[in-house]
């Protein structure tokens, strides 16, 4: 059912979260939006100014590599100011409540960890944005590396000593995604009794598939987002306010 008001919605909310024995969150860029990290889909967001460059033209061209990392460095300063926010709180709240053994994600900005969660119970299917690796050997680079020697180059991106290139640590669309990411991410879908979708459109597979997968192991389906959704008609709930305010009352302080 869609909440009429957040009012209502809390109420349901509420119960939904005191019945729960195991709650698996499951969150989108919409989380993040009011830490100063803009989405994707919103109006405003980053791709409605920027078309995603798909991961085969990353590996094709160098000119390919030297614009992701340029737009890469452009968001570092949003990145680095951003702190958790009240969603992220409310989440760790159930973490630490022992409510949530584990988080998945599809953001990259590092901010569940922020929130207190330990890394190892946070699943990235998208990786993470805060470091970089070498597509072939795997090697870790810090990004102030990686920016120090972009720059030194002249806005081109660096190659590693291997040889192979560097990239954020994230999925690109047309990258395979991480193999023990969908593997924990499917176990923890179907063990939990309350599927907690926040600040998502649904719209990216396989990833949009886990509420699905959820609903249909007999979890009930909570949707927190201010656009509707395809899969609101199977939610349990449906919450169509901001975040921080639907998510707020369940930081426990
Ligand atoms: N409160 C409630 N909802 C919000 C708020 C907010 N403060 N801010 C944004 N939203 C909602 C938007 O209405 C939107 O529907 O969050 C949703 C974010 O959707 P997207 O921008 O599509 O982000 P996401 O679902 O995480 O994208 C999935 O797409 O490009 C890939 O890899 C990228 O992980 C990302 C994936
Ligand atoms: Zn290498």
């Amino acid at each position: 059912m869609i909440a009429s008001d957040l009012s209502t919605a809390l109420l349901h909310l509420r119960d939904l979260v005191d019945d729960a024995s195991m709650i698996v969150p499951f969150t989108g860029a919409g989380i993040s939006t009011e830490c100063g990290i803009p989405d994707f889909r919103s109006p405003g967001g980053l791709w409605t100014k920027n078309q995603p460059i798909p991961f085969d033209a990353f590996m094709a061209s160098q000119e390919m590599r030297d614009e992701a990392w340029r737009r890469r460095f452009a968001m570092e300063e949003s990145f680095a100011r951003a702190r958790p926010g009240r969603g992220h709180q409310a989440l760790a709240s159930f973490y630490r409540a022992g409510k949530s053994p584990a988080l998945i994600t599809q953001n990259i900005d590092n901010l569940h960890q922020a929130s207190g969660i330990r890394g190892s119970d946070i699943v990235e299917l998208h990786g993470n944005t805060t470091y970089a690796v070498c597509l072939d050997c795997a090697k870790r680079y810090e990004l102030s590396w990686v920016r120090e020697k972009f720059e030194a180059l002249g806005q081109h991106a660096p190659d590693c000593d291997c040889g192979g290139y560097i990239k954020t640590a994230t999925v690109s669309f047309g990258q395979a995604m991480p193999p023990e990411a969908m593997q924990r991410a499917e176990e923890l879908t179907k063990r939990c009794d309350l599927f907690l979708a926040v600040g998502s459109s649904l719209v990216v597979w396989p990833a949009a598939g886990f509420p699905l997968m959820a609903k249909r192991n007999g979890a009930a389906l909570v949707i927190v987002n201010r656009e509707p959704t395809e899969f609101d008609d199977l939610a349990d709930l449906v919450v169509r306010n901001d975040i921080g305010d639907a998510l707020g009352p369940f930081i426990a302080h």
